[in-house]
């Protein structure tokens, strides 16, 4: 299947803004299926959109969030339960999705630890069970508690419940002191029937699959409830050990299946890839009797020696990937293509297709991105899907990879009825009749008529209080569309005059459909919270072009307060002829557009768009309102940390002490930022015997340079 969101395309704005939606995504994704048991998107999908996000982060590091969804397991846990701080992180893992993936993974393993292709490298195999994964710590061989995964570092305490599993064993003879065993809770098909089947009589909550079963099961309040559930538990891997299990990973679920606990039975000792592939087709082949959901194979460096030179990035072990099976995919008819008309006044084409069930969930829209994928081509006019147009009426492919809209994978010309024409995009706003043009460069046709374009105007608002703009709790999507339509917020201001307006007594919002005095309450307490905001949400929240999260951050920090960048602005808006686009040059050639220039990350394309925007008297006018309403606040400084925090490292020279790799992830870890090559911005060069043209340039520029010991103990690490 081909990635739908091209990521070797994305411009530095465009990967901004997704890795923005990305995380909303992943963070709505995680809190229902690890907080609420009732998954929103299909594993597949959730898979797929954190490649995606990894790759965007690949391509451009600096762009990382914060909260990047690359960095975070699971959910934080639920109120309810007892907290319990996991003495060893429960980690997740990275997946491969293909053979070459699989093999890349060998390759890479190899690498960071310098072996050849003919050296002996083990692995083992075994299923991906689909449940979820619970801790359970043991000291002098009594079960003290059992943790579920919760954010990987704190889970929730389910002691009571994982007491009534029989497959955990509540004490171990022969276990060393304390010995933290993990693995996987899950119900099988059979028991998860017969349970539905009962609740379904009883007039209870029935589950959507035995994953959720399991999950709903463990995690009661009431470990009676737990009792009554069928669930079983596969031990796979281990936390704290006061003493080693094993020497390899064979060994070690040896050993605990000689403790009590039960291992997967097709677990295999693989000799490489070849062989690991091998016995991945078999457990594949094997999958529908079973008798329980696994979703992929599970394959771990067999030496824990080398587990432990190997490590971890930070949510995955670099010993261990899962190859997961393929997603699902479903053929079904293209009936229309409707134009959505977004923020920037981009328009959207929506494939409405016949219903068809994908992977459980029944798809009836799926986006079609722009012009050009419709036509069959990239941004770059390359042919995709071999330059195979999507016309109505036409037998399309779709799958989901999004909690909202679904994506046409492909399409079957052999089914296309002879009366389907080509598509033809419209150049004419279906909202408000104004002229949609494609500028040059631009793979978006767009809306030209800004803020009276009522599709424009609502989904600037709804970008005003999304999660990384004003997050205003209460108030979405859903809301702000109500809201818009009965004109009670027009503009962001609006907003902040709502309690003023329409509040008196609460009569008037709570007398309105779907709202009670209490959400009324609610509502007006959230906004008078966000009166005060970050200088870079509200520059976010504006929804300015090419603004995006990094960005606003980069300019909330250069210019510290709203007057001054606006103040910058204007003055930089009275070269009016720097706004038509002359070059850089020309322009940093001017002291107001420098003073944005300047700025790291700020470019001439989001200086002209964010200087046009504070231009244009409607926009700015209604900007003043808002501001005039809001306490701003200023951006706080950079965080520090270890000795090479923020600093930029070159290696060179052979090291003796680990590989290449290694070297760089513990430097990256440390907050260092690895360079190839020696430049005035290198802070730091260390050199290893053989070092060449790099220490020499160093040494010309009079960096710092120190060798592979002096780094050891400057990291702490010798
Ligand atoms: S090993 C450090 N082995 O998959 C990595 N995990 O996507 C430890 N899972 O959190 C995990 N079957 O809940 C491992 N045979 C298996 C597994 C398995 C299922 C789950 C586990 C983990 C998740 C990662």
């Amino acid at each position: 299947m081909q990635d739908q969101f091209d990521v070797d395309t994305l411009t530095r704005e465009e990967a901004e803004r997704r890795l923005v939606e990305l995380a909303g995504i992943l963070d709505r994704a995680n809190k229902a299926y690890h907080q609420a048991d009732a998954p929103e998107i299909s594993d597949a999908e959730y898979d797929r959109l954190k490649r995606e996000n990894a790759e965007i982060e690949a391509r451009f590091p600096e762009l990382k969030r914060r909260d990047s969804p690359s960095d975070q397991i699971g959910a934080a846990p639920a109120e309810g339960f007892q907290k319990i701080a996991h003495s060893v992180p429960m980690l997740s893992l990275g997946n491969a999705f293909d053979d070459t993936e699989v093999a890349e993974f060998d390759r890479s393993v190899r690498k960071y630890l310098g072996l050849s292709e003919n050296e002996e490298l083990d692995y083992t195999a075994e299923p991906k069970i689909d449940g979820l994964s619970l801790s359970l710590r043991y000291e002098a061989g009594r079960l003290v508690h059992a943790a579920t995964r919760g954010d990987g570092s704190v889970g929730e305490n389910v002691t009571a419940n994982a007491c009534t599993i029989s497959d955990i064993p509540q004490t171990l003879t022969d276990a060393p002191d304390v010995l933290e065993v993990r693995g996987e809770v899950y119900m099988s098909h059979e028991d998860f029937a017969a349970l539905n089947a009962r609740q379904a009589a009883d007039g209870g909550k029935t589950f959507a699959n035995p994953r959720n079963a399991a999950a709903g099961s463990l995690r009661q309040l009431d470990p009676s409830v737990t009792a009554g559930r069928p669930l079983r538990f596969f031990a796979y891997a281990w936390g704290s050990v006061s003493q080693s299990l094993a020497d390899t990973q064979i060994g070690a679920i040896g050993k605990l299946a000689a403790l009590g606990f039960r291992t997967n039975p097709l677990t295999r000792l693989c000799t490489g890839p070849e062989d690991m592939l091998e016995h991945y087709r078999d457990i594949e082949a094997r999958r529908a009797t079973l008798g329980y959901d696994i979703d992929g194979v599970v394959y771990k460096v067999n030496d824990l020696s080398l587990q432990a030179r190997l490590g971890f990035r930070s949510t995955t072990p670099r010993w261990a990937i899962a190859h997961k099976f393929p997603a699902e995919l479903a053929w079904t008819r293209l009936e229309a293509i409707d134009i959505q008309v977004g923020r920037t006044g981009a328009l959207s084409p929506v494939a409405r297709l016949t219903p068809v069930t994908v992977g459980g969930v029944v798809v009836s829209n799926a986006t079609l991105h722009n012009e050009d994928y419709i036509a069959g081509r990239d941004s770059n006019g390359q042919p995709i899907r071999d330059g195979k147009d999507i016309r109505v009426g036409d037998w399309v492919q779709v799958y989901r990879a999004g909690d909202v809209i679904p994506k046409v994978a492909d399409v079957d010309l052999s089914k296309r009825p002879e009366t389907a024409v080509p598509y033809a995009f419209p150049h004419i706003c279906p909202e408000c009749g104004s002229e949609a043009i494609r500028e040059e460069g631009d793979a978006v046709r767009r809306c030209t008529g800004g803020l009276i374009c009522p599709a424009q105007a609502v989904e600037k608002l709804k970008h005003f209080v999304s999660r990384a703009a004003f997050d205003i709790e209460g108030l979405g999507a859903k809301q702000v569309e109500q809201f818009f339509e009965d004109r009670w917020i027009r503009e962001p201001a609006d907003i902040f005059l709502l309690e003023e307006r329409y509040g008196s007594g609460l009569q008037q919002l709570k007398n309105r459909e779907g709202w009670g005095a209490k959400s009324a309450e609610n509502l007006f307490s959230a906004i008078r919270q966000r009166r005060t905001i970050a200088f870079h949400r509200l520059l976010f929240g504006l929804g300015i072009r090419h603004l995006g999260e990094v960005a606003a951050k980069d300019l909330a920090r250069a210019f510290g307060t709203w007057d001054g960048l606006a103040d910058a602005a204007d003055r930089a808006a009275t070269e009016p002829a720097a706004i038509q686009g002359p070059s850089r040059e020309t322009l940093a050639a001017s002291p107001a557009w420098s003073e944005f220039l300047a700025i790291d990350g700020v470019g001439v394309t989001l200086t002209q768009s964010l200087v046009t925007a504070l231009a244009q008297a409607h926009e700015r006018e209604s900007i003043d309102r808002l501001v005039a309403l809001l306490t701003i606040e200023a951006p706080a400084a950079r965080a520090t940390g270890s000795p090479v925090a923020g600093k930029t490292v070159v290696f060179t020279g052979s090291l003796e002490k680990m590989t290449r790799a290694e070297a760089k992830a513990r430097a990256e870890a440390l907050g260092a930022k690895v360079a190839g090559s020696v430049s005035a911005k290198t802070d730091l060069v260390i050199a290893g015997p053989g070092a060449g043209s790099k220490a020499k340039k160093a040494e010309e520029l009079g960096i710092e340079m120190i060798d592979e010991d002096s780094w050891l103990e400057l990291i702490g690490d010798a």
